[in-house]
């Protein structure tokens, strides 16, 4: 579906937004994990997530949405059912690699499927280490969607250290380790989002250049309660358009405000953004506050590649936000982008060469200069959901507005996405 967004005259008001795309799966997840039932608040109405609960329904949960709140009944230690189909984690790399963990300690086989965008992505760096815990997969030299994992009788927990800066690797390792009754330890050299080690209140310790995440079957998920702050990610579309568009005042509640994630609050004030941060508090491990963003004048930045785990989902806003900014806009150290739902660096760059922009695209990121030429462009999303949205913010900020292309690939982290821009839009 193509989708015109027209330019916008003015950003005024308060929005609430959904519920964190990361903290729900792991909610959903750790709840169907449980031994009974676990009630969770304010769940993201993502389909990434909504893939997460059809692959737990398939195994044996029970699900039952009454209002703002999600019941879930879990299966237990080692408790899933085996699904009688593949299980189809859509789009979604976060489902995937975290069901890896799960399914792997199951007594059954489990496949797993993805659309098209999925079965490109590597599982090579998740497979392997979960190889060294003991599990074995169908064909063990294949790393895409579909895999097949077998039964076995041999897992165990594992020492390991990440070769890839992932929270999703992280997790799926986390997961598995709950099942045994020694530490499994993960060592992390570049941080990354750690909700898992939150929610699960996982021991860690950190020293100077890295992290252990500690885990063993006393971490493993009871039932409970849990309460879903507002996706980051989110924001981050709302307040870059904030920060931009002629005196603009938003104010975006009860946002989640990990330290793991809130890099890209960092990297706008250092731009020279007016953000203030009110009304903190902390629940279940998770940072919440509210934002409050003016319209501002912006600079760019250079941006050091520690930051980019912490940043990697806002990445395509952050380039927007700096097309409006003085100097050039320049991201390096971000190969994992070519990895996500498209590959985003090449994604980036064929819509800023639409513009009439000047483009460096390097293997680990790019380079943008000169001054936006063209009109009334059609945006391509290569179905990924964050460029969508990304060039939906720099229509809405263009005079003669824009089209974007395959709009409907929004939804995979954010299906309000259209109803929140017109609710704050003069
Ligand atoms: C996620 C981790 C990140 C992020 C993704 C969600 C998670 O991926 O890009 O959208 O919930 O753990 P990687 O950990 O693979 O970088």
């Amino acid at each position: 579906m193509q989708r015109q967004i027209k330019k916008i005259k003015s950003v005024n008001g308060e929005l609430m937004l959904p519920g964190d795309k990361s903290i729900s799966h792991r909610s959903v997840i750790f709840s169907s994990m449980a031994n009974g039932l676990s009630i969770i608040e304010n769940l993201s109405g993502a389909e990434d997530v909504a893939s997460t609960i059809n692959c737990l329904k398939q195994s044996g949960c029970l699900f039952k949405q009454k209002n703002n709140l999600l019941y879930i009944t879990g299966r237990g230690f080692k408790g899933l059912t085996k699904p009688s189909a593949p299980l189809d984690a859509g789009n979604s790399g976060t489902t995937t690699r975290l069901l890896f963990g799960l399914l792997s300690v199951q007594n059954f086989e489990s496949t797993i499927t993805g659309d098209n965008s999925l079965s490109k992505r590597p599982m090579k760096r998740v497979m392997e280490p979960l190889n060294l815990m003991g599990v074995a997969f169908k064909e063990p030299d294949k790393f895409t969607l579909p895999v097949t994992i077998l039964p076995s009788e041999n897992m165990h927990a594992i020492r390991h250290k990440l070769q890839v800066a992932s929270a999703q690797v992280k997790s799926a390792i986390l997961i598995a380790g709950l099942h045994f009754n020694a530490l499994t330890v993960v060592s992390e050299f570049t941080p990354t989002r750690n909700h898992t080690e939150n929610l699960l209140n996982l021991k860690v310790e950190k020293s100077e250049n890295y992290t252990n995440i500690y885990v063993s079957k006393a971490d493993y998920p009871k039932p409970g309660q849990y309460l879903i702050p507002s996706d980051i990610s989110t924001a981050a579309f709302f307040m870059a358009l904030a920060l931009i568009a002629n005196n603009a005042r938003l104010l975006i509640k009860n946002v989640g405000l990990n330290p793991s994630r809130t890099g890209i609050i960092n990297i706008f004030k250092q731009m020279g953004g007016r953000i203030e941060i009110l009304n903190q508090s902390v629940r279940m491990g998770e940072l919440y506050g509210d934002i409050s963003i003016c319209e501002s004048t912006l600079n760019n930045i250079k941006i050091s590649e520690e930051i980019i785990p912490n940043i990697i989902d806002e990445i395509p806003i952050l380039a927007i936000a700096g097309l409006f900014a003085t100097g050039n806009f320049r991201i390096e150290g971000a190969k994992e982008l070519r990895f996500k739902e498209s590959d985003r660096i090449m994604a980036m760059c064929y819509n800023f060469r639409l513009l009439g922009l000047d483009v460096d695209e390097f293997e680990d990121g790019f380079e943008v200069s000169g001054k936006i030429k063209n009109s009334s462009i059609v945006f391509e999303s290569f179905h990924d959901h964050r460029i969508a949205m990304a060039f939906s913010i720099l229509s809405a900020l263009s005079d003669t507005g824009g089209i974007i292309n395959n709009f409907e690939c929004i939804g995979i982290s954010n299906p309000g996405f259209l109803s929140q821009l017109e609710s704050i839009s003069g």
